[in-house]
């Protein structure tokens, strides 16, 4: 931790265009994560507490898979997403699902669980493998343990797009001046041998596109976006250089010309039971 940030809150914020940032990436990746949801053995009639479930994507995931026969709790500090995730739970009839303000650092099982989940939630984290370790003391022998997380080191372009690796730089220096751990899916198995439980067997996946209609344009710059205040009070970039509202076009031009791909960054999904 390095920052005037850290402890202090989460740095990607609330606003509502986070929020529907947020709802793109977790259409953007959510084969990645139901692969490794299933190669973790989530199954159904099982009970599932997903951590820093923003507002939902990941437990409606768990929700299909463990079926009405099971159950989903998702919990998130954050009220306002707590209360758009029971919205769209309750428009798709899920009434398996249910969602609680709490946070995940200090949260008690009040009640068994068969898996614990999440993604994208360990790198916000001041101590991943405290909260891991508390939780895998309250957990069963034989609780899931299962988590999706970047390794930002892992993005780039081929052949290299000069304004992809530029807006690479600005996205991984913010976050990693706020303090947020950039490559915490590489740092998945030590977190969970740290925190007691059984290395866990992993899975490295990422999405890989070419052409004028990839997503991943967008994806960067819809990040950059949401980082761009902060990254102009850190000093490592400022709006006139970075040009947010004409950045997705330009890179899109650029690695379309190079008839180059974007390799957003890769996701590590990491699994293992409570010994
Ligand atoms: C990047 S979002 C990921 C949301 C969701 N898991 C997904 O992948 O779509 C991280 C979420 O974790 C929440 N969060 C961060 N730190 C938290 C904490 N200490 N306790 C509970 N929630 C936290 C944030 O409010 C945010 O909604």
């Amino acid at each position: 931790m390095n920052s005037s940030l850290s402890g202090s809150g989460y740095v990607l914020g609330h606003s509502d265009p986070e929020v529907q940032r947020l709802e793109n990436q977790a259409r953007f990746v959510a084969d990645l994560t139901d692969d490794i949801l299933r190669r973790a053995g989530l199954a159904p009639g099982m009970r599932v507490l997903d951590l820093g479930c923003g507002t939902g994507d990941v437990s409606f995931l768990a929700a299909s898979l463990v079926g009405p026969g099971g159950s989903v709790l998702g919990i998130d500090q954050a009220s306002g997403v707590i209360e758009k995730a029971r919205e769209r739970a309750h428009r798709a009839g899920l009434g398996h699902v249910r969602f609680q303000v709490a946070s995940v650092a200090d949260f008690d099982l009040g009640e068994p669980v068969d898996a614990i989940i999440g993604r994208l939630i360990l790198l916000h984290l001041p101590d991943p493998v405290a909260t891991l370790r508390r939780l895998a003391e309250q957990a069963g022998t034989g609780t899931l343990f299962v988590f999706h997380e970047m390794d930002m080191s892992t993005a780039r372009s081929l052949p290299e797009s000069p304004l992809c690796a530029q807006g690479l730089h600005w996205i991984k220096e913010t976050f990693r001046r706020a303090g947020v751990e950039t490559d915490m899916g590489s740092k998945l198995y030590s977190t969970f041998r740290r925190a007691g439980l059984p290395g866990p067997r992993m899975l490295l996946s990422a999405r890989f596109e070419g052409g004028p209609d990839s997503f991943a344009y967008q994806y960067l710059t819809e990040v950059l976006r949401t980082l761009l205040p902060l990254a102009e009070r850190f000093g490592i970039a400022n709006a006139d250089a970075v040009g947010i509202d004409t950045f997705a076009e330009r890179l899109r031009d650029e690695v379309v010309a190079l008839d180059g791909v974007m390799q957003p960054p890769a996701f590590i999904g990491a699994w293992t039971r409570v010994a």
